[in-house]
């Protein structure tokens, strides 16, 4: 049809007209206040024994855990995507896991010769690499568990400490604690800093909340089945904002080079807060349930996957993200090089 406004006079004051700087891509490229780029992504992997694995995650369709061997690909195809650091999160076999979680400290685990793997086929790929005893311990919590149930706090931190430097050695580029331990960025930094790895960065899981959206994680990694009760006493209860301030000064305090929020988009305010209020860079991580809930979207015909990716994760940069933690990173970083 013919426009009929085309036809009226032009009206008296500059009309505020939204539209016009959105009118063509050229424009909306020009007047875009944020962007999303390969290089704000960090792609988690799940690690594995064996040989020639790829083993699908039920409740995360679409990823797999990945034996060593198949790491130099991985770490291959981040590179030639632009996507600037891998995290790498073990599935440790049954018989390895303990009550105290000793094999976090064994310098051939597996996480250890992921590390390794992946160093040797991109050693300018950033290797990440979480830190807390859940993928070790026979009771699926992050800390040690004293007999009448609690996690105990400053004996788990004296474990931590063994088991960054365990990963520091085996060539980790960033150490991040999950467990949400009391002091424990500092007594790491401090570790680190005692065995001269002066350049080993720490990016603090530190606004971490007890959350729903970590169970198919958990699946993913063979805790699930393991864990005793919830981890409230630890993680934070989602009700709260500013005792996420709180965590996050003090996480800098104690030497954080970087911090990061989680899950990422039930917890956007705090990403915004925390970029409001701090000059440390922040990071997102958009967890597994977050993934789930798309995949399931997805699957039942109601989101289209490639638009609804890039919007959460332009979202987080909207938000305040330095980067984000996206089981789609090689997905994002696909459908970006491509434009
Ligand atoms: C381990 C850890 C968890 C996640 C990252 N590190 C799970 C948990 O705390 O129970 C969750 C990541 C995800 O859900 O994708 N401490």
């Amino acid at each position: 049809m013919t426009d009929p406004a085309s036809r009226s006079p032009a009206p008296q004051f500059p009309a505020l007209r939204m539209r016009r700087t959105r009118a063509a891509p050229w424009t909306r490229a020009l007047h875009a206040e944020n962007t999303l780029s390969p290089a704000d992504l960090i792609w988690p992997i799940f690690v594995t024994e064996g040989t020639g694995v790829t083993d699908a995650i039920r409740t995360m369709p679409g990823v797999d855990r990945l034996s060593v061997d198949k790491l130099a690909a991985a770490a291959r195809q981040a590179v030639g995507l632009g996507i600037p650091c891998i995290a790498l999160f073990p599935n440790t076999q049954a018989d390895r896991r303990s009550e105290d979680g000793a094999e976090a400290l064994n310098p051939d685990n597996l996480v250890c010769r992921a590390i390794k793997a992946l160093k040797d086929a991109e050693p300018g790929l950033g290797v990440l690499v979480d830190v807390a005893l859940d993928p070790y311990t026979s009771h699926g919590h992050d800390g040690l568990m004293h007999d009448d149930g609690r996690i105990l706090n400053d004996a788990t931190v004296e474990v931590l400490v063994g088991q960054s430097l365990n990963q520091a050695r085996a060539g980790a580029d960033v150490i991040a604690p999950s467990d949400m331990m009391d002091g424990r960025v500092a007594a790491i930094r401090a570790g680190l800093e005692g065995e001269g790895f002066h350049d080993v960065q720490i990016m603090a899981y530190a606004a971490k909340y007890a959350s729903a959206f970590y169970g198919p994680f958990r699946d993913a990694v063979g805790s699930g089945g393991y864990l005793k009760g919830d981890k409230k006493t630890y993680q934070m209860d989602p009700a709260n904002s500013r005792e996420a301030i709180r965590e996050v000064a003090l996480d800098i305090a104690e030497g954080a080079d970087s911090v990061m929020v989680k899950p990422g988009m039930p917890y956007l305010d705090i990403i915004r807060m925390v970029r409001d209020r701090f000059d440390v860079p922040v990071f997102a991580y958009q967890v597994s349930g977050e993934y789930a809930l798309i995949e399931a979207a997805v699957a039942a015909g109601v989101l289209d996957r490639d638009r609804a990716v890039l919007e959460t994760l332009t979202g987080f940069k909207r938000a305040g993200c330095s980067g984000v933690l996206t089981y789609y990173a090689p997905l994002a970083a696909k459908l970006l090089q491509r434009g």
